[in-house]
């Protein structure tokens, strides 16, 4: 089947990652997609405003618990791939109120294999063995690591926050629809994402929107604890690559090969800021940087490899975490008029997952 003729169902295609992958599919792709989404406090269909006008795109507000609807749907809309990116994402949300990340996390991803396996058994020939059902989960699943090493396909799973155990549960789930029902399913765990369009509870788009408004720049702990950045774009075409070509039953780790302390990003914001645009005052942002209590159960590091997707699928990141990280405040310079609301409306940069009481 020709690509631009394909249809491909994204859920949670409001949100950061999953608008980034619906840019891809309509300006990269010129696929079909139906935007499957709930519309919490995280998604925004601002962040697909050229998308909306294009006949390719469709979207729905559902909630993946709704069996029902998204049973139908599915059938009505007859997708060639399902991409499944629907969450609660915010690892201090978990801690504060964990059963959002349940009834979505999990209880969500068994309604959509279910609803998924019921449409794809009335396949036929070509169509039933062309499809498939793509997990989007993350390299947490896999715990925490210490100064050395990397988290390949075969590491032992060992969530430890309610987001990576609930990540990890669904990641079961996929995996046992294939192994016991033959639903063709891939699944991808990947390092933390950054770019535009990030909702500013994450570090980044945190850390950029705090310096600029002249507020404390709050660091957990120590600030050593280390993540593998990887810019969105470069997740979005990853996405697909697992999505249309990867192996049925196969898992794919995707990571940017740019491991990063948390205080070391916090320095690199701020020397990009203090250049493309100083304070007022003629201080620098560094001086906004405060040491806070840190997140229960911190994972000290996570580190990708990624070795599997680029030999089996070609995939290699083509941003490093030096170009991304500018685009990223460039982007966020230019576009307060995407994040001024969100932060009127749903979030107004509070300390969240401070106590696991
Ligand atoms: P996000 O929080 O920005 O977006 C989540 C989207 O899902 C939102 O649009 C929200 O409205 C929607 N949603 C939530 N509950 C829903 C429900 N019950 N029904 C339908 N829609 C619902 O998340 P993100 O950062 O874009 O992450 C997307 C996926 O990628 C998640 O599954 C996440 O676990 C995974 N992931 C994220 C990262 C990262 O760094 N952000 C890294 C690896 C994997
Ligand atoms: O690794 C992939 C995961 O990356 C995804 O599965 C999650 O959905 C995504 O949210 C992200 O999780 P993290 O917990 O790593 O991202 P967060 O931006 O919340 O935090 C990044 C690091 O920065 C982490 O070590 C905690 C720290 N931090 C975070 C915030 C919000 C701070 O020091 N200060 C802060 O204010």
């Amino acid at each position: 089947m020709k690509e631009e003729a394909r249809k491909i169902i994204v859920t949670g295609g409001a949100g950061f990652i999953g608008s980034a992958v619906i840019r891809y599919l309509i300006n990269e792709i010129g696929c079909f997609v139906l935007n499957l989404d709930k519309l919490t406090y995280a998604g925004n269909l601002n962040s697909l405003k050229n998308e909306t006008i294009n006949p390719k795109y469709t979207f729905k507000k559902i909630d993946i618990c709704d069996t029902q609807s998204l049973t139908s749907i599915i059938c009505e809309y007859r997708p060639n791939i399902i991409m499944h990116l629907a969450a609660e994402s915010h690892v201090d949300r978990s801690i504060d109120g964990p059963s959002e990340f349940i009834q979505t996390n999990i209880i969500g991803t068994y309604n959509l294999l279910e609803a998924s396996r019921s449409y794809w058994s009335k396949l036929y020939d070509k169509h039933k063995e062309e499809f498939r059902f793509h997990h989007i989960s993350t390299d947490e699943v896999f715990g925490s690591l210490g100064m050395q090493g990397a988290f390949t396909e075969n590491t032992r799973y060992d969530p430890r926050s309610p987001y990576s155990a609930s990540k990890a549960s669904a990641d079961h789930l996929v995996r046992a629809w294939h192994e016991t029902f033959g639903l063709p399913v891939v699944l991808s765990n990947c390092s933390n994402n950054y770019g535009p369009y990030h909702f500013p509870e994450k570090l980044i788009p945190l850390m950029i929107i705090k310096a600029l408004k002249g507020e404390p720049m709050p660091v957990y702990g120590s600030g050593n604890n280390v993540r593998d950045w990887l810019y969105v774009d470069d997740h979005a075409r990853a996405l697909y690559t697992i999505a249309s070509r990867g192996r049925a039953g196969e898992s794919y780790n995707v990571g940017g090969n740019s491991e990063v302390s948390n205080i070391q990003v916090v320095e690199r914001i701020c020397a990009i800021l203090n250049e493309l645009s100083p304070r007022k005052d003629g201080k620098r942002y560094e001086e906004q940087i405060t040491f806070v209590s840190d997140r229960p159960g911190h994972d000290f590091r996570y580190a990708i490899d990624a070795t599997k997707i680029k030999s089996e699928l070609d995939w290699v990141p083509l941003e490093t975490f030096e170009t991304g990280l500018r685009k990223t405040v460039e982007w966020y310079l230019d576009n307060q008029k995407w994040w001024q609301p969100l932060l009127n409306k749903h979030y107004q940069g509070q300390r969240l997952g401070k106590s696991a009481d």
